[in-house]
């Protein structure tokens, strides 16, 4: 009797020991997934709330729908629609003039690219941004490609592409603070750039210079140039792989300082820092550079020149991955000397363009350094052309974005920025 007893009483404890053990490595479980979305539980309640019940709506409403949309994977772009893009000393490109430059940008299909498109007719671009989105999810979060490009969706206006982003459902930002001269279409919606055409603008991921950037930039084309305005996009894991790694320490230990020149509106017909801060009262814009961390002094004649400093590298909140994420050459002064409107103001100080930077502690980077971050962007950019009806998803953190100058016709490409995270 006594035996049994002591028996029952050892499994006893063995089944605690076993719940114990079993509760204590759920509870981990939890407390290693609560760390992994820390980044969540550093938003307000409100927004959290708006967060999940978003979530929420968005997978209820495509459970009715997602049923009846169907896509087809290009496994190939047609060679035709990618011209060859020469870009060593292409004019107004900046750093072409390196022997480092690739003579062409190479066509392939990058292993992070997936181009896609609708297998049946739809005409309710809402309803198809609303389906297509629990597909893009899961290209972007399962299958891990950084870039989509869906082809010939029935959008011919910016109002249609308007409808498709309400319809896909991304939390939008506005483009406050950015760099880029750039204008507003509608509330979602902003022009791609309205650089002067035969401008290149190099690769770099969309307000890398900023604490918050967008996680998704999505861009339609809605019509094309005549030649040229073909848009590569780069892979930052590329470039991590690729990129001189002597030069990170530096990038790492001392960050960026990026300084802006921002004139007043009376004083230029270029970037002003009314459209920067999207206000034309100093004490307004004031308030939004303090809310960006910036530093600025105020010029007798209404300029103003704004400096902060940023790491070089941005950690992803899931996967702890370090990203190579900045803008160390477009928003860098030599950019500005390849620019058209500084043609023949080669020669002018760094803090003279619009844009400059430099290490964390002021010193330049070195001219071999830029030299070099161009040429490996470039080296690795997998060429891409738009066409009418076309629309490309970038996860940003690990996509760049660039277009090639052009001439004739009407290229229109709009963009909408997504899904906004902070450093
Ligand atoms: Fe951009």
């Amino acid at each position: 009797q006594t035996n049994l007893t002591s028996e029952r009483f050892i499994e006893r404890i063995h089944s605690l020991l076993h719940c114990f053990y079993f509760y204590s490595s759920l509870l981990q479980d939890f407390w290693k997934n609560m760390l992994k979305f820390k980044w969540l539980l550093r938003a307000d309640g409100p927004k959290c709330a708006r967060f999940y019940s978003a979530k929420v709506g968005r997978i209820l409403k495509n459970s009715k729908v997602a049923s009846s949309m169907h896509i087809n994977e290009l496994k190939s772009i047609d060679q035709s629609q990618q011209p060859i893009i020469e870009c060593r000393d292409k004019k107004y490109l900046a750093g072409s003039t390196s022997k480092n430059f690739p003579k062409t940008l190479p066509i392939y299909l990058h292993n992070e690219f997936k181009a896609i498109e609708l297998s049946n007719q739809h005409n309710n671009i809402l309803d198809i941004g609303a389906n297509l989105r629990p597909i893009l999810d899961d290209i972007f979060n399962h299958e891990n490609k950084s870039a989509v490009l869906i082809k010939n969706l029935p959008i011919t206006k910016t109002d249609h592409f308007h409808d498709f982003m309400k319809g896909c459902d991304y939390q939008p930002m506005t483009y406050e603070s950015g760099s880029a001269y750039r204008a507003s279409v509608n509330d979602l919606v902003y022009s791609a750039s309205d650089e002067p055409p035969e401008f290149s603008i190099e690769p770099h991921n969309e307000m890398s210079y900023l604490s918050q950037f967008p996680q998704k930039i999505i861009f339609c084309c809605l019509s094309k140039a005549s030649f040229g305005g073909e848009s590569p996009i780069v892979f930052n894991r590329d470039l991590i792989k690729q990129l001189d790694s002597n030069i990170f320490d530096k990038f790492r230990t001392k960050g960026i300082r990026y300084s802006r020149n921002l004139k007043h509106q009376n004083n230029t017909n270029y970037i002003t820092w009314q459209n920067t801060f999207f206000t034309d009262n100093k004490k307004e814009a004031e308030n939004k550079m303090e809310n960006q961390g910036f530093e600025w002094k105020w010029k007798s004649n209404g300029d103003v020149t704004i400096w902060y400093q940023l790491p070089a590298f941005f950690t992803q909140p899931h996967s702890g991955e370090e990203i190579w994420f900045n803008q160390a050459t477009a928003n860098h002064c030599t950019y500005y000397k390849s620019h058209p409107m500084f043609e023949g103001k080669e020669d002018l100080p760094p803090s003279e363009y619009p844009y400059h930077c430099c290490y964390g502690d002021g010193e330049e980077i070195e001219d071999d350094v830029i030299d070099h971050i161009r040429s490996v962007m470039w080296r690795n950019a997998m060429s891409l052309a738009l066409f009418p009806g076309d629309v490309l998803i970038l996860d940003n953190l690990l996509c760049q974005h660039s277009r090639i100058g052009y001439e004739g016709g009407e290229r229109k490409v709009v963009v909408f920025l997504g899904e906004p995270i902070n450093r």
